[in-house]
């Protein structure tokens, strides 16, 4: 792996092999989604326990002080909205590699639509971006998105989607989590999965377990968004997070440093 590209990853990816990713992408189809209204308030307490940020350039412009951030993985994929719900897969490449360039991202990310009327294009949309990525060492990280078919997400279909996407060239795939199977979705894709959220689930334990799992299944770790920053104690909610992703903790343990720093004991 040339210098460049290695450097870029190991911002994102610690030396523990392991990665929090903090995403506040979701307006760029969903508007100002709830608890995300202001970005950079919602960011601000819990930059320093995330190891890169997803989002895009004009959050990061507007939102994001230059000086004080984390590592940016860009959202270059867009143009589609909660408006035209039938028409999520039909997205298209938003931002100029040169842009990338010029804010200084660590990765870019873009969704593929496998199964979607626009399966065809959202693929050929990650093949041209790793053409052009791979000429400046940029990784790019392939999100398998579902549009509102949440019911999609079962092994079979992730495995097959995220196999795709790292055989096109992603050098990182975000994938859902599924209860079943979930280790074979790992094992198929030659490059690091990481389990994305979705929707806010029942209850923090909810979360901490399919985390803790999808690790022990293989994940190196998170893309996680709403499950963190729609939660009344987001900072508890990352940092127990952290914990299971870079201190082995388990579901319980990250249940026990929640409460203490819910009740304002760390
Ligand atoms: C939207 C995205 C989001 O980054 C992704 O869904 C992760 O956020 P959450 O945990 O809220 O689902 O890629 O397409």
């Amino acid at each position: 792996m040339d210098w460049g590209m290695k450097n870029r990853l190991s911002q994102l990816i610690q030396s523990d092999g392991r990665a929090l990713f903090l995403p506040i992408d979701h307006g760029y189809f969903q508007g100002p989604t709830r608890k995300l209204e202001e970005p950079g308030k919602t960011i601000e307490p819990l930059l320093p326990y995330a190891d890169a940020i997803m989002l895009t350039r004009g959050v990061l412009r507007s939102c994001v002080d230059p000086i004080k951030t984390k590592p940016i993985i860009l959202r270059v994929s867009g143009g589609t909205s909660m408006a035209r719900k039938e028409e999520l897969s039909h997205e298209g490449i938003t931002t100029s590699v040169r842009e990338v360039i010029r804010l200084n991202a660590s990765a870019v990310s873009l969704s593929i639509f496998v199964g979607s009327e626009h399966e065809h294009e959202s693929l050929l949309n990650l093949s041209n971006l790793v053409n052009e990525c791979e000429e400046y060492d940029i990784p790019v990280m392939a999100v398998t998105a579902v549009g509102a078919e949440l019911e999609k997400r079962e092994a079979r279909y992730l495995a097959l989607c995220c196999r795709i996407a790292a055989e096109l060239g992603a050098r990182v795939v975000k994938t859902y989590y599924c209860k079943e199977g979930f280790e074979k979705v790992v094992r198929g894709c030659p490059v690091p999965v990481v389990i994305a959220g979705g929707p806010k689930v029942e209850s923090e334990l909810d979360v901490f377990e399919f985390v803790h799992d999808g690790i022990q299944k293989g994940a190196i770790g998170v893309n996680l968004g709403r499950n963190i920053w729609q939660s009344d104690y987001p900072v508890a909610m990352i940092r127990a997070i952290r914990a299971i992703i870079h201190e082995n903790a388990t579901p319980k343990e990250a249940q026990e440093l929640f409460s203490s720093i819910k009740k304002g004991k760390q």
